[in-house]
């Protein structure tokens, strides 16, 4: 019989306790064990055991529980800017690492990762679910089987609605040292996306970035929902206790870190951008022409790649206010010699569970031995890498107003590959 994977789930907010901790041990407890949990608020931690259902040990210390339980794995979901310090101590204790992404913000932390990847030996998964998301694989599949002829360009625009796109201006994720910037914590998804299905490596970017709506462009700003003197004409409103999951986790926790949940989308210092456009330049030559938008009446996104022999069309609904079909419509459009050109309306239907059944998927590849990866869907320390310099030099761009190359930022992870990349070309 298999041997379960002892693990330690390091941060219990809400993803940690849900995807890698409730949920991986509702469907995957033949593979993993839960052995220890970990989270700088220990009041957080028990919300987050009691829900996950564990009788795992509680630790405020990582260095402690390192010790006591040798994990083979640990699972990082901690805020963005401090995944490395925990990454990096946890391969050094001769553990395996899955972290969320991004996999972290600056190039100095990218290089203390890989570094220590590679002088322990062990291996760094990141957790770039939309890859397994099932229209996804089908475009890529599209792609690979050269349907369109060679792919010249892309348009990629994301749009994020007032709910979700709002919650990032609500907590930690508005501040560019903690995380990149939502052109490293959000964009880190859509630019990976884009170098799995180019098969390539970002190679130039050139963008632009403004505060529209959060932050100082808010008409008036409170220090908290909870306690806001505007709740009845602010369109941002957050009542967190209507939400009973939420309040369990960071309501009554946050008397103890003041980290709060419902913090004022208005805040003075709020220092990323909500409205962004960047365009792209690839090493095989592919264009790409991007957005991200987080206070749309939508939520979803297109996506078109556009090749030497037609083009892939793909309008994905997430949230808006009419029914979310119950598959994608992925438009196929060939052209021929002598001006024919002719559609294929490929139907893909939505998978139940997070984003679109993608971390369902990406759980098994993980974590059942016998699962094939004919897509390269896996991500591990480079994919992690390339997005995220993808999205600090986007910041750069966007604040410096030049074109920004990736291997000026980060020579060696183009040199290591250049032979791959040759090959894609
Ligand atoms: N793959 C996805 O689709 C996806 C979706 C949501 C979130 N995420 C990622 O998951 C991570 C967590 O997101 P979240 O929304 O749950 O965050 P959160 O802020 O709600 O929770 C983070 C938890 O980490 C704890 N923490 C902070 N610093 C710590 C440290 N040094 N050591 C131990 N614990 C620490 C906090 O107390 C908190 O409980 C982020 O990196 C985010 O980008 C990924």
């Amino acid at each position: 019989m298999e041997q379960r994977r002892r693990f330690a789930l390091v941060g219990t907010g809400n993803r940690g306790t849900t995807m890698w901790g409730r949920d991986l041990l509702a469907g995957w407890s033949d593979h993993v064990e839960l052995v220890a949990i970990v989270d700088r608020n220990p009041l957080r931690a028990e919300r987050a055991r009691a829900i996950i259902g564990s009788a795992a040990s509680i630790y405020t210390d990582l260095e402690a529980m390192l010790r006591d339980t040798m994990p083979d794995l640990v699972i990082v979901c901690t805020p963005d800017d401090t995944h490395d310090d925990i990454v990096v101590r946890a391969l050094e204790s001769g553990a395996d690492v899955i972290t969320e992404k991004p996999m972290t913000t600056t190039v100095d932390k990218i290089r203390r990762i890989t570094d220590a990847e590679k002088r322990t030996g062990r291996r760094v998964d990141v957790s770039f679910n939309y890859r397994f998301a099932p229209t996804a694989a089908r475009i890529k599949s599209l792609l690979d089987a050269g349907e369109i002829g060679r792919v010249t360009s892309v348009d990629f625009h994301w749009y994020l609605d007032t709910s979700h796109g709002a919650d990032y201006f609500r907590r930690w994720h508005a501040y560019k040292k903690h995380s990149g910037s939502l052109f490293v914590h959000k964009a880190t998804h859509h630019f990976d996306l884009l170098n799995w299905y180019l098969g390539s490596d970002p190679e130039a970017v050139s963008a632009f970035g403004d505060l529209q709506m959060y932050g100082r462009k808010g008409p008036f700003r409170g220090p908290r929902c909870k306690l806001c003197p505007h709740k009845a004409e602010c369109d941002f409103y957050l009542d967190l206790g209507a939400n009973p999951f939420l309040d369990a986790l960071y309501e009554e926790p946050s008397a103890i870190d003041g980290y709060f949940r419902d913090g004022c989308v208005f805040r003075e210092d709020i220092d990323i951008p909500d409205t962004m456009v960047a365009t792209i330049r690839y090493r095989n030559g592919v264009h790409v022409s991007y957005s991200l938008n987080t206070f749309q009446p939508i939520e979803g996104h297109h996506i078109a790649f556009n090749g030497s022999k037609g083009r892939i069309e793909l309008r994905q609904f997430e949230a808006q206010p009419w029914e979310t079909p119950a598959s994608d419509e992925i438009l196929l459009v060939r052209s021929f010699e002598e001006g024919g050109r002719a559609v294929e309306r490929i139907t893909v239907p939505h998978s139940s569970g997070g984003h679109y059944g993608g971390d369902d998927r990406m759980r098994n590849m993980i974590f059942k031995p016998a699962t094939t990866d004919p897509l390269g869907q896996r991500a591990g320390s480079r994919a992690g890498a390339m997005s995220v310099l993808c999205g600090i030099a986007a910041f750069s761009s966007a604040n410096g107003g030049s074109v920004v190359r990736l291997a000026d930022l980060m020579p060696e992870l183009f040199s290591e590959q250049s032979e791959r990349v040759l090959k894609a070309v």
